[in-house]
């Protein structure tokens, strides 16, 4: 039976795939540094040999997009060599690898972005993933490339969380009402991943794909949607340039999800109903 291997056990992503993942019925391991340290090739090497996996699932990233901005080493050790490394150590282990990948690859001018259209990162995070695209389909070609945008769940570091924890000391909240892209939550990104992982290992589908939620919106639509139905703070729009930031993210990271519809049947989930479960999860 087919074995996967998942690094970044303490995200996201990691946390929905570790729930997700039974569903396969597969046997699989989830990592985290230091056993699996993206920044240790030592430790990629050891681990992957260890654990022997037909396909690995690498939800370990750098995702602080502003801090990137200082951290330009780590960022690319993080997000772009050492995915290298890891989609590396897989083919030399006859492994396929799924990786994700992000809406700041592209420059925000005018989505919905395709697989195919130019890519031009504005930030260092954005432009430390693409690097890893490109090490991660040069170092195996049995690979799945899913870029996705504004991951949230009722676990980790994401707007949801930051709206809820802010809306408990304050009666008015500023939010970006310029940026459009699609909220995707984890664990309709890990539903995907079961998906894929049979016909990643099959041989079928490699390459790069988009998969969010739908429908598009912005940080300010996402925020009306976190308090609809409940007390919540007065939400003021505002532009981009009312809220500075050291890294500058695109406009429209809209990204056209069609591909993975027709190439492998995987519908772009609803994101609102997404957002109902984390809520349910989070007053639990
Ligand atoms: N978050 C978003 O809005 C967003 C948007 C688009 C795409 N993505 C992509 O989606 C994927 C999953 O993101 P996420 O939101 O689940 O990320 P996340 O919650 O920030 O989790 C990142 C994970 O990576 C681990 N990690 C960091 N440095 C590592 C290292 N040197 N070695 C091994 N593991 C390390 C972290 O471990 P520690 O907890 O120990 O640091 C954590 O488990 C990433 O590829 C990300 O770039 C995310």
């Amino acid at each position: 039976m087919p074995r996967i291997l998942v690094v970044g056990r303490t995200g996201q992503v990691g946390t929905a795939l570790e729930a997700a993942l039974p569903a396969t019925g597969w046997p699989f391991v989830v990592m985290e540094a230091p056993a699996l340290d993206l920044t240790d090739a030592g430790s990629i090497e050891a681990a992957v040999a260890t654990a022997r996996p037909d396909v690995v699932v690498n939800a370990a990233a750098y995702t602080a997009v502003d801090a990137a901005e200082s951290q330009v080493e780590l960022a690319y050790a993080i997000n772009a060599r050492g995915p290298g490394l890891l989609a590396a150590a897989a083919a030399q282990a006859g492994a396929a690898i799924l990786h994700f990948s992000t809406d700041y690859v592209f420059n925000g001018t005018r989505g919905p972005w395709r697989e195919d259209d130019a890519t031009e990162p504005l930030g260092v995070y954005g432009a430390s993933k693409l690097a890893g695209e490109h090490a991660v389909a040069a170092a195996n070609p049995r690979h799945i490339i899913l870029r996705t945008s504004w991951v949230c769940s009722a676990t980790g570091h994401n707007f949801l969380k930051t709206m809820l924890r802010l809306a408990e000391t304050r009666a008015e909240l500023r939010v970006v009402a310029d940026q459009w892209g699609a909220p995707t939550f984890a664990d309709d990104l890990a539903d995907a991943v079961v998906r894929l992982v049979p016909r990643l290992v099959a041989g079928e589908g490699h390459g790069l794909f988009h998969f969010t939620g739908a429908p598009w919106t912005s940080w300010h639509g996402f925020a009306e949607a976190i308090f609809t139905g409940r007390a919540g703070p007065r939400l003021v729009p505002i532009t981009t340039a009312d809220y500075p930031t050291p890294a500058q993210r695109p406009a429209d990271g809209r990204l056209d999800c069609g591909r993975i519809a027709r190439v492998h049947g995987i519908a772009q989930p609803d994101w609102i109903a997404g957002l109902g479960r984390a809520m349910a999860a989070l007053s639990r």
